[in-house]
């Protein structure tokens, strides 16, 4: 069987681990591309010279040539601008909005089968334009954001209980900003309910929820955290592992249920936009969505974060994209 060539659109940060974990995982052959000269060509050699110590076949390319990118069968985008800090996400709007604009005719001259992955921020946003510009059917077109948000609300909880992170499973459902929707009711370490955990540590109720309330503030605020702390840039190692969570799932079609940016048509009730969902990600990218119920509360959180994504695209539109 043929190996799969993987696509990565900008070689900043992100870009970098993106190209080590596939070529770890030994997922398929890489091209790296980028607008600044000789960098991707650069990282990439530096990667492959670790292919005898690391033990992978893999071939690692990098270019400033879209042509370069034929016949990709997968596309992880991550150009564009990263926050600094007291940045939110959509003050990177209108700068990676024209860096989007310019990837999604490049892939779609040069890959127009490939399934794409798009971390660029604000992600919603950035999800809807490629879509939009490039014509890929919705189900090819798919945004990471839910995956690390939710990897980080488990290991606070699996600090919080000493537990394995291993054993926590923690949903985030919603945009890709502060509004976002840690899910409490679906939390559990192996089955059983993160609050029962909670309320029987603190044996107070009261001290149990502001323990949890704390962890999705500190959830919705992760990002900020990290670029708070490094102040050259955001975070990149998270991403591109929760990246390749996806990847691997459309590569090796796993049909793993990832929380993840994708278009949804009636589903939660939301037409029409880009919004964090459960997904089974496989060969054809998004299979399905798959939908839970919502209590009264949840509902209402999550409708706030899809207000916030139709605010985020309203401005896009009202910028000329
Ligand atoms: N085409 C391709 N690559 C581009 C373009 C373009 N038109 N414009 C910029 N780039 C490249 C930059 O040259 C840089 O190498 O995108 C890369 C971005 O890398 P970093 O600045 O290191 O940013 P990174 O931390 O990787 O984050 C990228 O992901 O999480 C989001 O908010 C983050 O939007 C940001 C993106």
């Amino acid at each position: 069987m043929a190996r799969k060539k993987i696509a990565l659109i900008g070689g900043g940060q992100i870009g970098g681990v993106l190209a080590q974990l596939i070529a770890l995982k030994q997922l398929g052959d890489v091209v790296m591309f980028d607008v600044v000269e000789d960098m991707p060509q650069g990282k990439t050699l530096e990667i492959a010279e670790a292919s005898r110590i690391e033990r992978f076949d893999m071939n690692l390319k990098g270019t400033n040539d879209y042509k370069d990118i034929e016949g990709a069968d997968l596309v992880i985008i991550t150009a564009g601008v990263p926050r600094k800090p007291g940045m939110s996400r959509e003050d990177l709007l209108t700068t990676n909005a024209k860096i989007m604009t310019s990837v999604a005719n490049g892939v779609k001259e040069y890959a127009p089968n490939s399934i794409v992955i798009i971390i660029s921020n604000p992600l919603d946003t950035m999800v809807t334009l490629f879509q939009k510009v490039s014509g890929f059917p919705h189900e090819r077109v798919i945004g990471q954001a839910g995956v690390l948000d939710s990897s980080r609300f488990a290991s606070f909880i699996a600090w919080e209980l000493d537990v394995s992170v291993q054993d926590v499973n923690a949903m985030v459902l919603g945009g890709h900003g502060d509004t976002m929707v840690p899910l409490i009711r679906y939390a559990n370490v192996n089955g059983v309910p993160v609050m029962e955990m909670l309320e029987r540590k603190y044996q107070d109720k009261a001290k149990a929820k502001e323990v949890m309330d704390a962890m999705i503030e500190r959830t919705r605020k992760a990002g900020g955290e990290i670029v708070a702390l490094l102040k050259t840039g955001s975070a990149f190692f998270s991403p591109a592992s929760a990246a390749i969570a996806m990847a691997k799932s459309i590569l090796l079609d796993e049909k793993r249920l990832l929380p993840c940016s994708v278009y949804l048509k009636g589903e939660f009730g939301v037409e029409g936009y880009y919004v964090g969902v459960p997904a089974v990600l496989g060969e054809n990218g998004v299979e399905r969505v798959v939908e839970l119920s919502l209590n009264e509360e949840e509902q209402a959180a999550f409708n706030n974060s899809v207000e916030a994504v139709k605010n985020s695209v309203a401005n896009l539109e009202k910028l000329g994209f």
